[in-house]
């Protein structure tokens, strides 16, 4: 149990959790002169590295590298004998997720961050004198004070009681990355073709699983655009992965040698269903990839008075401070977006704003701005986006362009075999660019330029001034915001908008200064 003396070990900031909002956090406070204590209860890098982003794109890249030669054909190569080693292709996933792991404990020392690993828990304090943090575990079992504290406890798998996880055959996205799991299921039922669905879907079927994906809603990762939703269920289709939609999951059971998933229809109310309206899919293992519950429980919130909402740690939105002054709440705890470079980016606003009401640092307090996120779906093809939908410009009252360009007019995209499109979408008065979204090989990186544009209020003609190399992917950035105004070279277009003639005649100087 926790010492109840009062602690000598004295800091600026104590982080508790560290994933990439907490590690990342804990760093830049470093870097402002902080002294830093970061509390971690399971292993640095949190979802993200351990059972999230990293192990499942190094999952990926061994899938795509395998559809790659299995596509080897189609470029003139013919390979013989080659096959692939799941139990090799976990163990370089692995590596991979221990080496990025040692590289952050190695960074926090090198900033001079004291790693505590324990379960962590504020027993109380204020702002004037500091809170009191609770460190319980085999390693660390103390107390110390910090004048603020962050919380970054992030989120785990969602489960629903009759579904039955049993980490056998019935599993969550943490049991299919755990270190030892290396069996490729050869039937693979997932529940929920949200990302996570999608993305295991991709893995597997690579690998040789028949997949059925079992999604609640009328429609997989529904946040997408429509265009770019149906590209990629047109892929899926060609590898034979099934996505069955509006489907009401009532039970999943554990045969011992299979899984069995009872369904019905999702517009028939539960207390209506008759036996015939059923239908049961057996499988080898399933997984349940329904979205991810907030870690609150047991940090001394309610004995302070944080309030959280279904979980959710709540925050004031532009500042991430909870309601008692000098405690802070970032990344997937907080109820907003859940991605990894979200958590970092709320780790800066909230170590500013931390930092900023201690004299001895000068730090400026900042404020979020969540209108330029981008997202990332990395199944082949990639799905990138960034800023509005088409559906929510429409809710939002903004009158759009939208400029779309296939990967298949592009001389790069054909080289490389690449199928998809971008679509971009500007404001129709300013032609200030407010969205994006891409489907096809690279998107994840294409959209990011559209990113910084949107960052810093740049317009279709921005990009169109702006030189991009010839044969690249980036030209499908250029083509884009050239289509927005109907001016795409290798698309035909009919010229629209209020300041057209701007596009073509304005030139940005190419003149190199002398120095
Ligand atoms: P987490 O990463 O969850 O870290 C929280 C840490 O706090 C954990 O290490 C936990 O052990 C620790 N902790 C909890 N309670 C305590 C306590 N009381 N004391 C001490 N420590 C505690 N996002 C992307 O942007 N890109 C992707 O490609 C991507 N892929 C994903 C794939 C999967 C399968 C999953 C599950 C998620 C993926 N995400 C991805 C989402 C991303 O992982 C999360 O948004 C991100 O990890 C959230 O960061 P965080 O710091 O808020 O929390
Ligand atoms: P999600 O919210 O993306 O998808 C969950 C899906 O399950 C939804 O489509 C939902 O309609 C469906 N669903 C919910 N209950 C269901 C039920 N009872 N039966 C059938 N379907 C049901 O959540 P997911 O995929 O679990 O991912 C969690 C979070 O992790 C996401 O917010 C995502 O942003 C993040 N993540 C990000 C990745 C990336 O950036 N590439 C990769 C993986 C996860």
């Amino acid at each position: 149990m926790p010492k109840e003396v009062k602690s000598e070990k004295k800091y600026d900031l104590a982080v508790i959790g560290a994933g990439p909002g907490g590690y990342h956090a804990a760093i830049r406070a470093a870097q402002y002169g902080a002294k830093v204590a970061l509390i971690e209860k399971n292993k640095l890098g949190g979802t993200c590295l351990n059972r999230g982003c990293i192990p499942t794109k190094a999952l990926l890249a061994s899938a795509h590298f395998l559809e790659r030669i299995n596509d080897a054909q189609d470029f003139g190569i013919t390979i013989k004998d080659y096959e692939a080693d799941f139990s090799k292709v976990v163990e370089r996933k692995n590596q991979i997720v221990n080496e990025l792991g040692t590289g952050i404990a190695n960074l926090q020392k090198a900033w001079k961050n004291d790693v505590y690993i324990g379960h962590g828990k504020i027993l109380g304090g204020n702002f004037e004198e500091g809170f009191d943090v609770a460190i319980q575990g085999e390693i660390h079992d103390e107390v110390i004070i910090a004048k603020r504290v962050i919380i970054a406890t992030g989120s785990t798998p969602a489960l629903i009681p009759n579904f039955n996880v049993d980490h056998e055959r019935i599993l969550t996205s943490d049991d299919i990355l755990d270190p030892n799991f290396k069996t490729i299921p050869k039937r693979l039922l997932i529940i929920g073709a949200g990302v996570i669905g999608c993305e295991f879907a991709d893995i597997f079927a690579n690998f040789g699983s028949e997949v059925t994906l079992l999604e609640y809603l009328p429609t997989p990762i529904a946040a997408e655009e429509p265009l770019i939703i149906k590209q990629l269920q047109k892929k899926f289709d060609s590898m034979g992965v099934k996505i069955l939609t509006s489907q009401n999951v009532l039970s999943v059971e554990n045969l011992g040698l299979s899984v069995k998933v009872t369904t019905c229809s999702a517009s028939v109310p539960i207390d209506q269903i008759k036996d015939a309206e059923k239908s049961v899919f057996e499988a080898d293992i399933c997984l349940i990839s329904i979205g991810r519950n907030k870690v609150s429980k047991n940090l001394g919130l309610e004995e302070l008075g944080i309030t959280t909402r279904r979980g959710a740690i709540e925050v004031d939105p532009s500042t991430l401070e909870t309601v008692i002054h000098g405690i802070y709440a970032i990344g997937d705890v907080n109820g907003g977006i859940m991605l990894a470079h979200v958590a970092s980016y709320e780790g800066d606003i909230a170590v500013a704003n931390a930092l900023s009401n201690l004299k001895k640092f000068q730090v400026k307090p900042k404020r979020t701005n969540y209108r330029v996120i981008p997202s990332t779906i990395f199944t082949s093809p990639n799905i990138g986006s960034v800023g509005l939908k088409r559906k929510q410009a429409k809710e939002l009252g903004i009158d759009v362009l939208v400029g779309q360009f296939p990967y298949s007019s592009l001389g790069k995209a054909k080289c490389m075999g690449e199928e998809g499109l971008l679509m971009i979408l500007a404001d129709k008065h300013t032609l200030q660019i407010v969205g994006a979204s891409c489907i096809g090989e690279g998107a994840s990186e294409l959209i990011a330029e559209v990113t910084l544009a949107m960052q810093h209020g740049l317009t279709i003609e921005d990009i169109t001034h702006t030189v991009h190399s010839h044969p690249t992917l980036s030209e499908m950035v250029l083509e884009t915001a050239e289509a927005v105004v109907g001016r795409a070279i290798h698309k035909k277009g009919r010229p629209v908008g209020p300041r057209l003639k701007d596009i073509l005649i304005e030139q940005v100087p190419l003149r190199i200064e002398e120095v």
